[in-house]
C-alpha cells in the first residue's frame, strides 16, 4: 500500500493506472476509519481494480465554533485499517495540497437544498463538502466514488454535481448505513458520547424505524411521522431534537405525502455530540 501527501504524485499514480486500463474506486473520508468506512472500503475493493482511500479533515467543511480542532485524527489506526482491507493507495495531504494558495479551484454550487436540514444547521458545511470532492475527483478521474447513506444529503448532492458534470464519467456507489446492535449509526463521533448518551442514542434509529413500519402498514401523511419520530426524540431525556423530517428521494426537499420513494431523517444533539441519521421508507401498503 502506498501511502502518498502529495497531489502530484496522487495524479500521476492514477494517471498511470487509468493507461493501463485499470479502473480505479475512490473512498473519501475523514479518518478515524470505523465499521463503517470499511464496508465502503470492501465494497470499492470487490468492484474496482484499485482502490484509493484519501484521508482529509476538511477545514472548509466545518464551521466556527465547529469540532474541528478535536475532530478525532489517529493516523497510524487508520493505514493499520486500510492496510488489511487490500487498499492500494491512501492520499493523507496537508491543507496546501488540497487547496494550493493562489489557485482558484471550482466551487460547485449545492444550490437551495444546501441550506435546509444539514446545510441550515451547520451554514457553509455544503460548500465544503462539494469543493474538496470535487477536488479528489479532479485529482483521481475515478470509475466510481463510494460513499455511504448515513449522510443522505451529502450523498444526494454530490450525486447531483456528478449528473450536472457527466464529463467526469463516473459513477456514485451509495452503500448502505453500518448500525450497532442498537440500531445506532457508526459515526466517528459516536466516541464522545458519555455511556449513558450512547444508550439513548438509539432513539435516532427508534424514531426512524417507528416512522417505517407506520409507513408500511399504510400511513401516507409525512406529518404524522414526522410527529412520531418528533415524539420518540423529544421524549429522550439528553437528546434535543434538531430536526425530523420526511423528504422526496428524488429532490431532497420536504414530502407532504408518502406517494414516491421517501427518505425520513433527524439530527439530535445530545451533550457530547450531534448525531444525524436517516431511512428510506417502504412506500404505504408494500
Ligand atoms: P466521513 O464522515 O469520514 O465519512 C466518509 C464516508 O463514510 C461518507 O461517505 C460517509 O457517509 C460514510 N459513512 C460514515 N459512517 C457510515 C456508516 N455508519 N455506514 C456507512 N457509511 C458511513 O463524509 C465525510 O467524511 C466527508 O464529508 C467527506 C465526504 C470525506 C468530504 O470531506
Amino acid at each position: 500500500m502506498d501511502l502518498i501527501r502529495t497531489a502530484a504524485e496522487l495524479k500521476a499514480a492514477t494517471d498511470d493506472w487509468r493507461a493501463a486500463g485499470d479502473s480505479v474506486g475512490l473512498v473519501p473520508t475523514m479518518g478515524a476509519l470505523h465499521a463503517g468506512h470499511r464496508s465502503l472500503i470492501q465494497r470499492a475493493r470487490s468492484e474496482q481494480d484499485r482502490v484509493i482511500v484519501s484521508i482529509f479533515v476538511n477545514p472548509l467543511q466545518f464551521g466556527p465554533g465547529e469540532d474541528l480542532d478535536t475532530y478525532p485524527r489517529d493516523e497510524a489506526a487508520d493505514l493499520a485499517v486500510t492496510e488489511r482491507d487490500g487498499v492500494d493507495l491512501v492520499w493523507a495531504p496537508a491543507v496546501e495540497e488540497v487547496y494550493p494558495p493562489g489557485v482558484d479551484l471550482p466551487l460547485p454550487d449545492p444550490g437551495p437544498v444546501g441550506e435546509t436540514f444539514e446545510g441550515a444547521a451547520r451554514p457553509g458545511h455544503f460548500e465544503g463538502v462539494l469543493k474538496v470532492v470535487h477536488r479528489l475527483f479532479d485529482l483521481t478521474g475515478p470509475s466510481a466514488a463510494y460513499f455511504g447513506e448515513k449522510d443522505a444529503q451529502q450523498l444526494f448532492l454530490v450525486r447531483r454535481m456528478t449528473v450536472a458534470e457527466p464529463e467526469m464519467g463516473m459513477t456514485i456507489v451509495a452503500c448502505p448505513t453500518v448500525r450497532e446492535a442498537s440500531g445506532l449509526a457508526l459515526s466517528s463521533r459516536n466516541a464522545r458520547l458519555a455511556p449513558e448518551e450512547r444508550q439513548q442514542a438509539s432513539c435516532l434509529f427508534l424514531a426512524l424505524t417507528e416512522a417505517a413500519e407506520h409507513a408500511r402498514a399504510g400511513e401516507r401523511d409525512a406529518q404524522v411521522l414526522v410527529a412520531l419520530m418528533a415524539r420518540e426524540i423529544g421524549g429522550t431525556t439528553l437528546a434535543r431534537l434538531d430536526y425530523a423530517a420526511v423528504v422526496d428521494e428524488a429532490t431532497f426537499t420536504r414530502a407532504a405525502t408518502i406517494d414516491a420513494p421517501s427518505r425520513a431523517i433527524v439530527a439530535a444533539r445530545f451533550p457530547g455530540a450531534r448525531l444525524i441519521d436517516n431511512l428510506l421508507l417502504p412506500m404505504p401498503g408494500r
